[in-house]
């Protein structure tokens, strides 16, 4: 059964192993007692092993369903095979012999179709958003980014010489403008236009799903300063393919090609392939060419990876994956709809064992994204995954440190290929759980534990 490897192997995990290391060599001892501190908290991040088709998915990054259904493999094959005795390797960095034809007719190709002046084939999203953050603040210069940026926001700022490395209260702008306006007075140079701002904030927000207000921060920053010293960095990793013109992302939704300095996409999530996208004009590109390492300093993408990130783009340009885009928006209104509807909700909210803050005024947002957190009370979100799991169905508890304390969640993630039976098999699942929960909090038994949870611990904390 999925749900046994599975828990076996994350549970399994969680066992301590320092006290049985006394005789091996101190460097490994000192390692896995690093890990058990973690370990302790049930915590230490693992790899999983793979469910089948046949497990209802709930976490893949495959939104278009362009994965499963071999969509991308076959347009991939077919262009990998025009490309006739191609050299795979790109033997060399791009500032050396790497810089080959294919990657940069890719590379117009991809900029044509986001309206951008240029765009960079960077082996992830990840090297992506580290390398802009690497080179483009220069020393002086702010970095300001929302608080729930992804972690390669975060890798990026360390590695960035900019002066000024703050934070803004997430989605808020408010926040944004407080911090802006004290930097602003902090420093005459961000006044007059001599040292730069940027930006950063994500289209959709992994862990929150909630889309960010880009048109109101665009006003405010154009306001504050007149001079275009202030720009933005926006990573489109959750809304390519799946917001849009032809899954174009947020920007182009919104039209905002031109306010836009930097958009990065990612080409492992809805496109089904892997790399990452920087869209920019001349000006960054060369930025990037001369001061990123991380780009540079490293062997450019193969002419397979540059064929796959094609394949994907040739089915966004065609229209072809516009009928998945559709899907996705259907059925997570059909979700947020059946669970409002169903009977627990309202006890499940009262009582702090179910919340999903994207519920609140869902029928009045325009687009919706393909990721819907479904908060629970704290240290529940363990309790909620393996009765899910139980189920048949793959969506992750996610817990501190991934998201802030006291907002442990899982988190679903809705495709193309989810049907409404599975949406109603998933709610009624879910409310069976709080259901439970709710028997067990009325028996007023202080330690009672639910029944997955029972079963997930009889099986992996004591190997
Ligand atoms: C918001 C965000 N940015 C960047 C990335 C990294 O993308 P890639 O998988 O191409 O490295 C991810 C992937 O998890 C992401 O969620």
């Amino acid at each position: 059964m999925y749900y046994e490897d599975m828990l076996k192997e994350v549970l399994g995990a969680q066992v301590l192993r320092g006290p049985n290391m006394k005789n091996a060599p101190a460097f490994y001892r000192r390692l896995e007692q690093s890990m058990d501190v973690v370990r302790e908290r049930h915590a230490l991040n693992t790899t999983k092993p793979r469910w089948p088709d046949s497990v209802l998915d709930l976490t893949t990054s495959d939104f278009l369903s362009l994965n499963r259904t071999g969509r991308i493999r076959e347009e991939f094959q077919r262009e990998l095979a025009s490309r006739g005795e191609f050299r795979l390797s790109a033997s060399g960095s791009r500032t050396q012999y790497g810089n080959y034809d294919y990657l940069l007719e890719v590379e117009r190709e991809v900029a044509a179709f986001h309206r951008a002046e240029t765009a960079w084939i960077a082996h992830s999203g990840l090297l992506a958003n580290m390398a802009v953050l690497e080179a483009i603040p220069l020393p002086g210069d702010a970095i300001v980014w929302d608080e729930l940026s992804h972690a390669s926001t975060s890798l990026g700022i360390k590695l960035s010489v900019a002066a000024h490395k703050v934070s803004f209260q997430h989605n808020s702008v408010d926040s944004l403008r407080e911090v802006l306006a004290s930097l602003r007075d902090a420093d005459p140079g961000f006044r007059f236009g001599e040292k730069n701002i940027l930006v950063c904030v994500e289209s959709v927000y992994s862990m929150d799903g909630d889309i960010c207000p880009l048109r109101e921060f665009v006003q405010v920053v154009k306001e504050m300063f007149p001079a275009g010293n202030a720009q933005f960095l926006i990573d489109e990793a959750h809304s390519s393919g799946v917001l849009g013109p032809k899954g174009a992302g947020l920007v182009q939704l919104l039209g905002l090609e031109k306010e836009i300095a930097i958009r990065v996409h990612v080409c492992s999530k809805a496109l089904g392939a892997t790399g990452g996208v920087i869209l920019c004009n001349r000006t960054v590109r060369s930025a990037l060419v001369n001061s990123a390492r991380s780009l540079t300093y490293s062997g450019a993408p193969s002419v397979p990876m540059v064929a796959s990130i094609r394949a994907g783009y040739q089915l966004l340009m065609s229209g072809e994956t516009q009928k998945e885009q559709a899907a996705i928006q259907t059925i997570v209104k059909y979700f947020l709809q059946t669970l409002l509807d169903h009977p627990i909700w309202g006890e499940g909210m009262d009582e702090g064992l179910l919340d999903v803050p994207l519920a609140e005024g869902w029928e009045d947002r325009a687009f919706h994204s393909h990721i819907v957190p479904l908060r629970t009370r704290n240290g529940h979100e363990h309790y909620l995954f393996a009765h899910l799991a139980m189920s048949n169905m793959n969506a992750y508890a996610i817990s501190y440190p991934i998201v802030p304390k006291g907002t442990g969640r899982i988190r679903l993630v809705f495709h193309a290929h989810n049907t409404e039976k599975e949406v109603d098999q998933l709610v009624q699942t879910v409310a069976d759980w709080v259901t439970e929960m709710l028997e067990l909090q009325r028996s007023g038994s202080k330690h009672a534990v639910p029944r997955a949870a029972r079963v997930a611990y009889s099986m992996g904390l004591s190997s």
